[in-house]
């Protein structure tokens, strides 16, 4: 008998870490499949160095593609995967292709479904995320969720309550393990960087893909800099895009290529405000007390907005948050957490899948 991890794009691999980690601890036996959705070193390799995860023991390679040709090259490869070897429990992450497309193949084959950060809602069905999080939530047998709200909307959903485990959030035991080797200093340095600085990062496709959209996203990230340097690892999604809207005409905006993880969240905490819309971003920045302004027209986390630095914003209002945020004292460790958000969520995860595959 064993589990089966399906990680596969950049947001998997610091939730899957330290559920593999508590597992080993409990001496499961585990498999960890990377579909191979992001394959860059910087989105991908950098993250099994820096977090200590096991090298993978398959990868399925099936890269970039349409939203249709990418879930279905992970399909193809998992069922003959799982008909071959079939797992006691396939656990997913998150809200990407590669999670919803191990959902389904595994749910036709009836092998147990184990959804970590399960019940999250934007309510936006026009993001594919918001697509893939239902789907998902739809078909497991376990459901882990990192905040009460998404205790709520399973039980909205029909979800029975012994299916659902509140264990707090497995991606901030990551950040609360590795908070030692996170130093804006170096990270700075090694940039070039001086003085006060904000972070941005943009990939989602409401953002990026239409031209009219991103050009705003630019004008607005413009009128930042006008005041404060912008520095922005810039996700692969965007980099056209935002190149051809001119995103790096103006002195003050510094684009880099996305950075490993310990660098990255060195950054983030050297800086004094994030612009963003990624999910990860938003619930780091609240627990490393950073002001985080969401360019989003909603969030599936509200918990960073009620017990953190969070705040959604448009492009219109970004300079003018801007402003309030580096008007704010510094801080380094925020007022109030959500709930369980203490490092411990990744054992909380193999304490219950121990009991289920009976190890
Ligand atoms: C995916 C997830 C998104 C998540 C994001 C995290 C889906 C539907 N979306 O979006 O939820 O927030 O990852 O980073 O699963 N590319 C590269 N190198 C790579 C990977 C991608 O250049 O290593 C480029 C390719 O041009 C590709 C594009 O980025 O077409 C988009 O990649 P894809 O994996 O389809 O979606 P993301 O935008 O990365
Ligand atoms: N991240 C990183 N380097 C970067 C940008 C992001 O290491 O240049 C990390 C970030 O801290 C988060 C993770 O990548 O932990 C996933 O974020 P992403 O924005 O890619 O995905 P989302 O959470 O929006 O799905």
């Amino acid at each position: 008998p064993h589990v089966l991890h399906v990680t596969g794009a950049r947001p998997n691999f610091p939730k899957a870490a330290p559920v593999i980690r508590a597992l080993d601890g409990l001496g499961v036996r585990q498999v960890l499949v990377h579909t191979g959705q992001h394959y860059d070193p910087v989105m991908s390799e950098v993250f099994f160095q820096q977090l200590g995860l096991p090298e993978p023991d398959v990868n399925l390679g099936v890269g970039s593609g349409s939203h249709g040709a990418q879930t279905a090259a992970v399909m193809v490869a998992l069922e003959e995967m799982f008909v071959a070897d079939r797992p006691s429990l396939v656990i997913v992450y998150g809200d990407v292709n590669s999670t919803v497309a191990a959902a389904l193949v595994a749910a036709k084959l009836q092998i147990p479904l184990a959804h970590v950060e399960a019940g999250l809602r934007s309510f936006d069905r026009t993001m594919p995320e918001e697509v893939n999080r239902v789907v998902t939530d739809a078909l497991a047998d376990l459901l882990f969720t990192t905040s009460p709200d998404a205790n709520v909307h399973l039980g909205t959903e029909g979800v029975a309550a012994d299916k659902i485990h509140f264990v707090g959030n497995p991606m901030i035991d990551t950040l609360l393990a590795n908070l030692d080797t996170f130093d804006p200093v170096a990270v700075t340095a090694d940039l070039g960087l001086e003085g006060d600085y904000v972070v941005a990062t943009l990939h989602r496709p409401g953002n990026v893909d239409d031209p009219e959209q991103a050009a705003k996203i630019v004008r607005a990230v413009h009128e930042v800099a006008d005041t404060v340097r912008v520095v922005i690892p810039l996700h692969p999604r965007g980099r056209e895009s935002f190149a051809r809207a001119g995103l790096m005409d103006h002195e003050n905006v510094t684009v880099i290529e996305p950075l490993g993880y310990v660098e990255f969240i060195g950054l983030v905490r050297g800086s004094r405000a994030v612009v963003t819309d990624s999910g990860g971003v938003q619930e780091e920045t609240t627990m490393l007390g950073v002001p985080c302004l969401t360019l989003r027209p909603n969030t599936e986390r509200p918990v960073t907005i009620t017990h953190g630095t969070n705040r959604l914003v448009t492009s219109d209002g970004l300079a003018g948050a801007v402003q309030e945020a580096l008007a704010l004292p510094r801080t380094d460790t925020p007022a109030v957490t959500p709930p369980l958000w203490d490092g411990a969520a990744g054992q909380r995860i193999a304490a219950v899948v121990a009991d289920v595959v009976g190890a």
